[in-house]
């Protein structure tokens, strides 16, 4: 790989080690994966916490092994706009879950160190709600697939999928290896998916894209007849092709900044493949993740990837004066800084007083892991992780099917 004087510069500095062996993992990456070089980056999301703070009751020697990474990396300075990922759980809870005293300190001793490096400690799964917004052409460094891929689809900006120490390497040196979706011949559609049938909600997106990325694997896709999505239509649909495939970027014909006509995403070349998604194709695809044994649900949950002000303010009304059924848990995950601003307008407080639990920083199925029978969820991530993560039965259906249920203790088949 051709490395500018600066570049080699660290890579070959004796004085500062660990950005020495920052610069070789990515120019090592970067060779296994045939970049000819490195290029600057504007832009980075990483999950800056312990790993092992993401399971409950980590362990000393597991934490100690993640600072190894994380202390002298917040020694260093981030030479970026620099996001974080979501951790274990935000701190007014570590008593009431009974947070184990090691991760407790081990959590804000990294939030403190790592604002001292210039992380910015967003921690949650769509950076894109909390002002990390990057522009088209933009370079990143992003972890999180959901986040990934709305970053290149619907923002035009260009990030491959990017790992703990990956992330925090371009932080600190402010180069990423030039391959994938950098290049602009690997963001050419090469599968055309034609669009028949309504997507009259956000989960309907998620559908489309749990349903495209199953047969995408690492293909790019483009959506023509889809309709004009809304953010959070967006949010479901990134999230959903990242989840059924591997993909790491879309386009859709007419939204996508750089694919403002099908003939724009597909490079003026023939699609490789087409498919459709019809009526049948998106009743099969709801039918996919709606595997349970019964209709009473006991955990109903929303916000996968975090939730919008918009989906918080929407939900809200929707409880207001109401009451979730006895014995059922209602988690709605958002970020941060999100649920400050649904607290503050009284969002927040409408969906607490129906009984519901807004929860930030964190997510109940992939970190918290918490204990569920059977869970009805907006959102196809999260039916597909808490599947596979907690084992429990999982249903999703529409945010309306799901308020439904929190209310009644039912899931009422359509
Ligand atoms: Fe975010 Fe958890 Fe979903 S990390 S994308 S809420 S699975």
């Amino acid at each position: 790989m051709q490395l500018n004087d600066d570049q080699r510069r660290i890579l070959e500095d004796t004085t500062d080690p660990f950005l020495a062996k920052c610069m070789r993992w990515l120019v090592d990456w970067g060779d296994a994966m045939g970049a000819n070089r490195l290029v600057p980056v504007a832009n980075t999301h990483g999950l800056i916490t312990v790993p092992g703070n993401l399971v409950w009751g980590a362990g000393q020697k597991t934490i100690e092994s993640a600072m190894e990474l994380l202390r002298p990396a917040c020694r260093h300075r981030v030479r970026c706009l620099s996001t974080s990922h979501i951790t274990f759980a935000p701190e007014e809870q570590y008593e009431e879950i009974e947070m184990p005293a090691e991760q407790v300190e081990a959590q804000k001793q990294i939030m403190a160190m790592a604002r001292d490096a210039g992380f910015l400690m967003t921690y949650t799964c769509a950076p894109y709600l909390v002002g990390n917004v990057p522009l088209k052409g933009e370079i990143c460094a992003w972890t999180e697939s959901s986040a990934v891929v709305y970053a290149n689809t619907i923002l035009g900006a260009r990030t491959t999928r990017h790992g703990t120490e990956s992330a925090i390497a371009a932080a600190l040196v402010g180069y990423v290896p030039e391959f994938g979706v950098l290049l602009d011949e690997n963001r050419r559609a090469t599968l055309q998916v034609d669009v028949k049938t309504e997507l009259s909600h956000s989960t309907d997106w998620g559908a489309l894209g749990y349903f495209t990325g199953e047969i995408a694997g690492l293909e790019v896709p483009v959506f023509t007849g889809a309709p004009q999505p809304s953010q959070d239509d967006a949010k479901q649909l990134c999230a959903a092709l990242a989840t059924g495939g591997g993909v790491t970027m879309a386009h859709i014909a007419g939204v996508t900044p750089e694919a403002p006509s099908l003939e724009a995403a597909l490079g003026g070349r023939p699609p490789k493949r087409r498919a459709t998604f019809g009526e049948r194709e998106k009743r099969e695809t709801y039918s996919g993740l709606q595997q349970a044994t019964g209709d009473e649900i006991d955990t109903v949950i929303l916000g996968c990837p975090h939730a919008s002000l918009q989906e918080l303010a929407e939900l809200g009304l929707a409880l207001k004066g109401k009451h979730i059924a006895d014995g059922m848990t209602l988690w709605v995950n958002t970020a941060y800084a999100v649920r400050a601003d649904a607290r503050r307008m009284g969002y927040a407080k409408l969906i607490t007083d129906a009984g519901g639990y807004v929860f930030c920083d964190s997510c109940p199925t992939n970190s918290m892991r918490v204990k569920a029978n059977r869970i009805v969820t907006a959102g196809f991530k999260q039916a597909h992780y808490a599947r596979n993560m907690i084992g429990a039965e999982t249903i999703v259906d529409s945010v309306d099917a799901c308020i439904d249920a929190a209310l009644t203790g039912r899931w009422a088949r359509a």
